[in-house]
This record gives C-alpha cells, sequence and structure tokens, in this order.
C-alpha cells in the first residue's frame, strides 16, 4: 500500500453549482458549520455581484476580495477531508466556473424549489455531464412554497438531461413543510424551523407501514407519503453507486439550507458516496491519483490583491503523489525547475503554510509571472494536463492606449490579465491590433479598471462587430483553398494568445458561408481540438 493511501481515501474534493440565489454560499456555510470550521453563521461570505451596488468596479474589487478568500473551503467531517472549490454563480465569470469545474472530482447541484432548473444551472450541469462528473442534487428552500416534488425531479430529467433517484422525500413544503423521510438512512427528520435544532433528533423508522409515521406527522400526511414514496420507487431507479461514480445517475435530497436542514442528510451521504480523488487524462496518458511521483495543475490565477506587491497566487489541484514544500518540480511548459517554499494550503477561513499536501488537496503557489492557467507541474515527466480550452467569447472590443507614455505597462497588465483568464487576446494579422474578447460585458470594466489601479495603465474601447471567434484547423496549410481563404478573410484573421489562427465571423451568416465556401478547413469553437 502507497504511503499516502490513506490520505488518497479520506480527500473529497468538489465544487457547488448554481444558479444565483438558489442557496449555493448558504449551503456551504452550513456544511463549514458541521464540519467546525467555522463557529457561527454569516461567516462565509457571498461572492456573488450584488445588484444595484453602487458602482460596478467597486462592487468587482469586493467580489474579487471575497473570492480569494473562498476560493478553496477545506474542514474535516467524520475524519475526512473535504475541499469545496468556490465556482462564481454569475454568468460573466461563467468561464471561471468552467475552468474550476476541471479540478473537481464531484459536484452538488442546487435547485430552488420555486424556481427550479435555471439558466445557468443549466449550462453548468452540461460541462459537468459531457465530463461525467459525478453529482448530488440537493433541492433548496422547501420551508418555501414550491413545485411539487414530482413535478421538479421531472423538470430536472428533462431539462438536465439526468436521470434522478431521490434518497430523501419531502414531507410537505411551505407551510405545511413536516420534514423530509430519509430513504437512504430509512428515518424521518422533522422540521421545527429551529436552525439550531440536533441531529439527535432524527427519529428511525425502519417500518413505514407502522403507526408510528401516523403518530408523528398525522394520519394523513403519512398515508400520502407512502402513497408519494411507493410511486418514486415505481417510477425511479434504485439507486447504485457505480452508476453514480460514472456520471449515469444523480441522486436527489431535499432540505432547506437557511434553516439547516436535511443538510447532515447531504452532507452523510456525500461522505460515503463521493468518489475520492480521480484519475486525470493528460496529452501522454491517463494519471492515477496514487502514483509515487507528484504532478498537478493550475485551474486558478489569482493577482495583485494588494496593488503594492505584484503578488499572484496560482491555485494547483494535485492529480497524484505528494507535493513537498521546497522540492523542486518541473514547470513543464517553461522547462524549468522551481521551488515553493510557502505554499498555501486553505482552510475556511484561513491559509496556511503546508510541507505536504495529497492527491485531490489544492495548493496555492505564490507566483511572480511563471504560470498561466493550464500549466502543469511534475517531478521531472514531460506531462500536460488537457482540458481546459477557451470557449469562443462572447464580446469583442478593440483596445486601445490611452496614454501612450504607459504602453509598457499596458502591454505588461494585458498579457498578465490574460494569464490569469480574465479574457482572451486577439491579434489581428492585418494590422496588429489587440482585441479584447470576454464572455460576459462586466468583464471589460474589470479589465479597464485593474489595468488602471494595478498597472497604472489606461485603456479605450472600440467597438467591433464581431459574432464568434472560431479556431482554424487545415487540413492542407499549402493547399490552393486555404491560402484563397487567407488571401480573402485577411481582414477578419487574427491570433491567439498561444498564436493559433483565428476566424472572427462578423455574423452567423457570414461563418456558415465561410465554412460552405472552404470545406476542407475545420472552424472550431474551441480552442482545444
Ligand atoms: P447563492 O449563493 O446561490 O447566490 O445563494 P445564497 O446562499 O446567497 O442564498 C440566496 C437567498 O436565499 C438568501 O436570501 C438566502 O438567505 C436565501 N436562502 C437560502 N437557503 C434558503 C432556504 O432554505 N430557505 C429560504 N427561505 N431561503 C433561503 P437573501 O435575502 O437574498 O440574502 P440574505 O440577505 O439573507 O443574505
Amino acid at each position: 500500500m502507497k504511503s499516502f493511501q490513506k490520505e488518497l481515501n479520506r480527500r473529497r474534493t468538489f465544487g457547488i453549482i448554481s444558479h444565483p440565489d438558489a442557496g449555493k454560499t448558504t449551503l456551504t456555510e452550513k456544511l463549514l458549520l458541521f464540519g467546525g470550521a467555522i463557529q457561527e453563521a454569516g461567516a462565509v461570505k457571498s461572492n456573488k455581484i450584488k445588484k444595484g451596488a453602487t458602482s460596478d468596479f467597486m462592487e468587482i474589487e469586493r467580489q474579487r476580495g471575497i473570492s480569494v478568500a473562498t476560493s478553496v473551503l477545506a474542514f474535516e467531517y467524520r475524519d475526512i477531508k473535504i475541499n469545496i472549490l468556490d465556482t462564481p454563480g454569475h454568468k460573466d465569470f461563467a468561464e471561471d466556473t468552467f475552468r474550476t469545474l476541471t479540478a473537481v472530482d464531484s459536484v452538488i447541484v442546487v435547485i430552488d424549489v420555486a424556481k427550479g432548473v435555471e439558466e445557468q444551472t443549466e449550462k453548468l450541469v452540461e460541462v459537468c455531464r459531457m465530463r461525467s462528473i459525478p453529482m448530488i442534487v440537493f433541492i433548496n428552500k422547501l420551508d418555501r412554497e414550491g413545485k411539487d416534488a414530482f413535478e421538479l425531479l421531472d423538470e430536472i430529467e428533462q431539462k438536465l438531461n439526468l436521470t434522478v433517484t431521490p434518497l430523501s422525500y419531502p414531507i410537505g413544503m411551505g407551510y405545511d413543510f413536516k420534514g423530509i423521510y430519509n430513504i437512504w438512512e430509512k428515518n424521518v427528520n422533522l422540521f421545527t424551523g429551529d436552525p439550531k435544532k440536533d441531529i439527535e433528533d432524527t427519529i428511525e423508522i425502519s417500518d413505514l407501514n407502522s403507526g408510528e409515521l401516523d403518530d408523528l406527522i398525522g394520519n394523513s400526511a403519512a398515508n400520502n407519503l407512502r402513497d408519494e414514496l411507493e410511486l418514486a420507487q415505481g417510477v425511479y431507479p434504485e439507486f447504485n453507486k457505480d452508476a453514480y461514480l460514472e456520471g449515469r445517475l444523480q441522486p436527489v435530497f431535499f432540505g432547506s439550507a437557511l434553516n439547516n436542514f436535511g443538510v447532515r442528510e447531504l452532507l452523510d451521504c456525500f461522505i460515503n458516496i463521493a468518489p475520492t480523488p480521480r484519475s486525470k487524462e493528460s496529452e501522454e496518458r491517463l494519471v492515477k491519483p496514487d502514483e509515487d511521483k507528484f504532478t498537478g495543475f493550475v485551474f486558478k490565477i489569482h493577482a495583485n490583491m494588494d496593488p503594492k506587491h505584484r503578488d499572484r497566487l496560482a491555485f494547483i489541484k494535485i492529480v497524484s503523489g505528494k507535493f513537498e514544500r521546497n522540492k523542486a518540480y518541473l514547470h513543464v511548459r517553461q522547462n524549468k525547475n522551481l521551488k515553493f517554499s510557502s505554499p498555501n494550503a486553505f482552510f475556511a477561513e484561513k491559509k496556511e503554510i503546508v510541507d505536504v499536501s495529497y492527491p485531490g488537496d489544492i495548493v496555492g503557489l505564490h507566483d511572480t509571472g511563471n504560470f498561466k492557467i493550464g500549466d502543469t507541474l511534475t517531478e521531472g515527466e514531460k506531462l500536460n494536463y488537457r482540458g481546459i480550452p477557451s470557449f469562443s467569447p462572447e464580446h469583442f472590443r478593440y483596445i486601445n492606449n490611452a496614454d501612450p507614455m504607459k504602453s509598457k505597462q499596458l502591454a505588461k497588465g494585458i498579457d498578465q490579465l490574460m494569464d490569469e483568464g480574465v479574457a482572451q487576446l486577439f491579434t489581428l494579422e492585418l494590422n496588429g491590433r489587440k482585441i479584447i474578447g470576454t464572455v460576459g460585458a462586466l468583464q471589460f470594466e474589470v479589465i479597464q479598471y485593474r489595468l488602471e489601479h494595478e498597472y497604472g495603465a489606461k485603456c479605450t474601447y472600440e467597438n467591433l462587430n464581431v459574432y464568434k471567434a472560431t479556431w482554424i484547423e487545415a487540413e492542407d496549410e499549402k493547399s490552393e483553398e486555404f491560402k484563397d481563404f487567407k488571401r480573402l478573410k485577411s481582414k477578419f484573421l487574427a491570433k491567439d494568445k498561444k498564436g493559433q489562427l483565428v476566424f472572427l465571423a462578423d455574423s452567423q451568416f457570414s461563418l456558415q458561408m465561410t465554412r460552405d465556401k472552404y470545406p476542407s478547413i475545420k472552424f472550431h469553437f474551441t480552442s482545444e481540438f
């Protein structure tokens, strides 16, 4: 057995995804309370962009501050080391969330009982589904009136394309909410509306047909529950751990995060079934977590929280082996060895220097500009982790230098912000003009603000009509067809930051026309193909 097998087996690294307002922050906080990682409610700050804030960029800075603190929330529960990776819910930061999802081993999806499946949930679950990430669904806010349980389960199956099976079941809802029946543990937990209520109040009900249930919740509610559970058993498959781990079956829990109700059930099941750190594909081979040698990759970079120091923190997910302080590791892209004297581990409210970290863990490395998102670290093997592609941005603008004396600062600022993954930079082939592409309109403000405050550079934007950026792959770069394409479309061609050729289509129509005209050229919507 590996020396660190025990550490590996007790790690669970996951993300909570939801549409804003479904209750992600509240649930995170209750989980941390269970782990004893925080002492009181309100300790976890929401990372969402509050509506109606005085000014957007101040709000962004506030959000960014919080986002450092909540990037990784680690705690222990029943000897299991749990790492929660934070995912911004705001759609303008969806790319951040997609990148974080490359570092999780499973997810919990939070759905609002009244609103059901919302837009952001659909997008994020789609990404998890494509990667076969195991998912548990938590239906939240049962203390409020909402949709009927069957209707919701149906909606989740239809809209999210999942196969669900309830592992807990609500008894009434809203005003009539009486509690939940825990299918997984076969007991009833009565709702009192008191968040401090102890878990000892759970009542074992081994036989649903016994009068005990009627005594607890009343005759009619008991009969209702029996009927509905019977129906559910007929409609939904039995829970199967392998099917869940392979992403083919998604168990569902009901509860109210705000009332800390149904959360303990969720957590107890989670530590039982959620995967230990999983293997990961690299360009070269599949890497298993229990391999002796350390490997890991950067999935997030946080920069310049203190403008006086150019500090950046690169977040590394450990995929295999042990990561040790002061040991030299190979930065594969730059082909150079680096040592880290003060790697950070994250806990609920603080970060600390650690000597050793294990697969599943996240370490924060102080960086002076070596890292880009997606970079791989190893003990010497030339390995490149896959799976952090760039998607075509949705918004495009020319970026201009507004202070000619500061052009160096501007170039450096743009370069570093792009490494962080704030936006994408394209350089037009024809005239070298720079174009910024972003997922949400908010990012343009973020960039302008940060360039000024962190790099002392000023920029202006100019509108530009681009519908999508597509990455170009030619069957034969010497073909007449490709030469013709490059000549006729030269106005629309640019290079991305890695030097890959990109076609900037001004409309869906022109993209289609171009594709039809050049059948031997492939137009990709992501940078990895
Ligand atoms: P998010 O991170 O997914 O965006 O959601 P968050 O936890 O911030 O919750 C959004 C709102 O929903 C919050 O109210 C929160 O108190 C409420 N909420 C969360 N869980 C439950 C629940 O189980 N029942 C009910 N009734 N409400 C719940 P808010 O008024 O927007 O914010 P706050 O001022 O209370 O912080």
